[in-house]
């Protein structure tokens, strides 16, 4: 059975997102992509969330974190 991480700090992941909501959920429908590929943000720092926009790159030098987004692709 794999251990299971504590995080240090009691920082919320989610620093800025849809603070007025109880749970941010998103939906989208696979056959309303409009591109090949995707990216769906993971860091919660993206100004276009859900989308990623390469905040994660800017979080992840400033944390050592490594983070990245969800890439959907379609077939
Ligand atoms: Fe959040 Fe890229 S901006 S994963």
């Amino acid at each position: 059975r794999r251990a299971v991480a504590v995080r240090a700090s009691s920082e919320p992941i989610n620093p800025s997102i849809k603070k007025d909501v109880d749970k941010v959920v998103d939906t989208v429908s696979i056959k309303d992509l409009d591109k090949p590929k995707v990216a769906y943000c993971r860091c919660w720092r993206s100004d276009t969330f859900p989308l990623c926009n390469g905040a994660h790159v800017k979080h992840n030098a400033a944390t050592g974190d490594n983070v990245g987004p969800l890439l959907v692709a379609k077939e």
